[in-house]
């Protein structure tokens, strides 16, 4: 209500916008935070630290040293999550964040984009937000500055109001993880001791943000019970938020990348092909990922307690539905 009364529109970088990029950049210790209007209107290609897992990042690092290549993270399933005491998000050139919900931290819409590179930090201002920001902070002699007036044509900010719940959702996100690892301690042990299901471990030093927990289903343990099958009994028995991943397949499986050029007329790499097996095991992973989402409240507990009930009856009753 406060900010309703104070600014819905922030063109520079003032009032909520600025304290949520401050906050931002205290939370995760860069110099540059950047809000935007969603997550999509950031870098497309990154490193996602999917399901709030953070990815293996020293060896992603080595890779992007060996070859040359820029290093760009995702990690809008993991505000909060780190590797060897580091956040996610911090690693490369560019960490790109959305707060759409339900992640980890929501503004309901919005997206930031984290850096400690002053160069890269003119270049988003640039990228989306044209005219009164850039003009106020890119000096009129730097070499984008006489670019100020029109950016690169297009306009990015968070909405205030986004900002606003944001910010405040930050105050409790070390919270709200907390309650996420208990419940998701006390999921991964039980799940572990279910014949079809297997955890997947942790490495040491990863502090996930349990976007969501992810299982890989074995149906060599089931009398090869068909993963369709297992998903359908559980959704049947009530445990209706159990999922198997859609549209988070292996790059390869999408149209976007099977065949481009409908999309990106006159583009080089609109005639590349991918076809089923190129990947085998991206695909496989895929195939035999059942998923769930982590609660972080202590009244979600019972829940809880009553997808693995339901778990344990799928997997007893197998031979009934093979
Ligand atoms: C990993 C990942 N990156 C980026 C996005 C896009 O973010 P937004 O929905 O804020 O545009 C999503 C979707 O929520 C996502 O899951």
């Amino acid at each position: 209500m406060a900010q309703l009364r104070s600014a819905i529109s922030v063109p520079g970088r003032s009032g909520i916008v600025a304290d949520l990029e401050d906050a931002l950049q205290d939370y995760f210790g860069v110099r540059h935070a950047v809000a935007v209007s969603s997550g999509t209107a950031q870098p497309r290609r990154h490193v996602t630290h999917l399901w709030g897992r953070p990815v293996a990042m020293l060896v992603i690092k080595g890779i992007a040293k060996t070859h040359n290549l820029l290093l760009l993270e995702d990690g809008s399933h993991a505000h909060g999550a780190s590797h060897g005491g580091k956040k996610v998000g911090t690693f490369g050139m560019a960490g790109a964040f959305s707060l759409n919900s339900p992640n980890p931290l929501s503004g309901g819409e919005g997206g930031f984009v984290l850096t400690d590179d002053d160069e890269t930090y003119d270049q988003l201002l640039m990228f989306g937000h044209y005219n009164k920001r850039a003009r106020s902070e890119i000096p009129a002699e730097h070499r984008l500055g006489k670019y100020a007036v029109t950016g690169s044509g297009l306009k990015l900010r968070i909405h205030p109001l986004a900002a606003a719940i944001a910010h405040d959702q930050l105050g409790r996100l070390d919270g709200y993880l907390v309650g996420r690892a208990e419940i998701a301690r006390y999921l991964t042990e039980e799940f572990a001791r279910i014949p079809g299901l297997e955890v997947i471990p942790m490495p040491e030093g990863v502090v996930p943000s349990w976007y969501g927990l992810t299982l890989t289903y074995r149906p060599q343990e089931l009398g090869g019970l068909s993963v369709e099958r297992f998903h359908q009994a559980l959704v049947a028995e009530g445990a209706v938020e159990f999922d198997r991943p859609g549209s988070t397949c292996p790059l390869s499986q999408l149209p976007l990348y099977q065949s481009p050029a409908i999309l990106f007329p006159g583009r080089p790499h609109a005639h590349r092909r991918y076809r089923a097996g190129d990947f085998p095991v991206a695909e496989h992973t895929h195939a035999h990922t059942i998923k769930l989402p982590v609660w972080h409240r202590e009244q979600d507990r019972p829940p809880a307690e009553q997808y693995i009930r339901a778990a344990i009856k799928v997997s007893d009753h197998h031979k009934e539905l093979l």
